[in-house]
């Protein structure tokens, strides 16, 4: 072979071998709410792996915790038929975004990488619509949870509150030592997680299912309801001058920096306490929110993929799918993010002791029947009537509303459909 025919040879091979690269390049665009330090960490994981697979990944963060800025700004693009490629919705959502026919099948992936053997039904049964798996799970959050600085208490001779009664001694011992008692951000859904461990922890499992999740209209309006205004009330007196509008994130940092004593927040608060280079047992302590010790309310991070027309489009989200349920994601990922894998055969090994409890007591929650969808956090309800509850909860919190005057709005609130 002459120089010219080998020099020809070879841009031809080039030529081929590029074509099959952008064959299989494809660029997917993924909506999601994780901003802060902990959160975009975890992101950048799945961000790498799409890169390792020769998929680009083009970033449609919008920030506000909890996600209800995500959720408008998605909508508006849906309806302008400008849907990005994935998009983080979870709960009974999926169904909603699935009825209206604009999401992904995705079952033919989730049959090849044996989807349902992987995962716990309580997960599974949330990611599919009639039949079909139309998301894919990143993780399992817990959220009755109460992160401590141990620092903090020692100093003001506090003990660590197991139940709603024993909170108020602990909470005036670390204010008269000069602490903010609770780190709080002032706003709806952090509200709202305050308020759905104070209605476990009043009223217990069972009690929670029935006006949380069933929206019964006896347990909404019951004197169990009334005392979870009451103590809820009993809380709202803790937290600093300033919490209004405040980030979740920027709340846990006065935990972590020794100002404020106790944070209630889901398990993505450890995520900033690993970004800040802290030890859970250590320079922070993981515990049950007060009177939830065995209970667990589940909040289940997913994505679903809108649905494309170019096979290349496809074939990015069949990337990010099977990426997502990898078990190397699922461990890396949920090491940074806080929660615990969503696969069942991923080990627990490198995973610190906060997350080892969060997976021995999701199991055994499971098995007791204490097992409950976070209502604060999208899983228990369908977004409406979810918002409307919400409403009520922010806004007895935020003024001067009774407990009686409260259970009657939020029972009202429970029929919006
Ligand atoms: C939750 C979400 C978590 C966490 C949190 C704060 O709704 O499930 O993954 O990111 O919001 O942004």
């Amino acid at each position: 072979m002459n120089c010219i025919q080998h020099k020809t040879k070879l841009a031809v091979a080039m030529a081929l071998s590029l074509a099959v690269f952008s064959a299989q390049a494809a660029e997917v665009e993924v909506l999601h709410w994780w901003t802060s330090g902990g959160e975009a960490k975890s992101v950048g994981e799945l961000k790498k792996l799409m890169q390792a697979k020769g998929d680009s990944w083009k970033d449609f963060a919008v920030s506000g915790g909890g996600g209800e800025n995500a959720m408008t700004v998605l909508k508006a693009r849906v309806v302008a038929g400008d849907a990005p490629t994935a998009a983080q919705i979870k709960g009974p959502s999926i169904q909603e975004w699935a009825n209206e026919g604009v999401l992904a099948n995705l079952s033919a992936v989730a049959k090849a990488g044996h989807w349902d053997a992987q995962l716990p039904p309580v997960v599974s049964s949330a990611m599919k619509y009639q039949g079909n798996y139309v998301a894919v799970p990143v993780n399992v959050h817990r959220v009755n949870w109460m992160w401590v600085n141990p620092a903090v208490f020692k100093k003001a001779g506090a003990t660590v509150p197991k139940t709603w009664a024993e909170f108020p001694a602990a909470a005036d011992k670390l204010q008269k030592a000069g602490f903010i008692p609770v780190a709080h951000g002032g706003q709806p859904w952090q509200d709202f997680t305050i308020f759905e461990s104070v209605v476990l922890g009043v009223g217990g499992a069972d009690f929670y299912k029935k006006s949380m999740v069933q929206l019964d209209q006896g347990a909404l309006q019951s004197a169990t309801m009334l005392k979870a205004f009451n103590t809820f009330r009993m809380v709202r007196k803790y937290v600093d001058k300033d919490f209004s509008g405040r980030d979740w994130n920027l709340a846990t940092q006065m935990v972590i920096q020794g100002k404020a004593g106790m944070q209630f927040m889901g398990d993505w608060a450890k995520g900033e306490f690993a970004a800040a280079g802290k030890k859970p047992g250590a320079d922070y302590l993981c515990v049950d929110a007060p009177g939830t010790k065995g209970d667990f309310t589940y909040n289940i991070d997913s994505f679903v993929m809108f649905k494309q027309k170019s096979a290349e489009a496809t074939k990015g989200q069949d990337d990010l799918a099977s990426a997502i349920m990898s078990p190397e994601f699922q461990e890396i990922f949920n090491l940074n993010k806080g929660s615990i894998p969503a696969r069942l055969d991923v080990k627990m090994d490198k995973f610190d002791d906060c997350a080892k409890k969060s997976h021995t007591d999701f199991i055994a929650s499971s098995k007791a029947g204490t097992l409950v969808p976070s209502i604060a956090h999208q899983m228990a309800v369908p977004a409406a009537t979810t918002g409307a509850i919400q409403d009520v909860v922010t806004q007895f919190f935020n003024s001067e509303m009774t407990s009686a005057q409260a259970v009657v709005k939020l029972a009202a609130a429970a029929r919006t459909k």
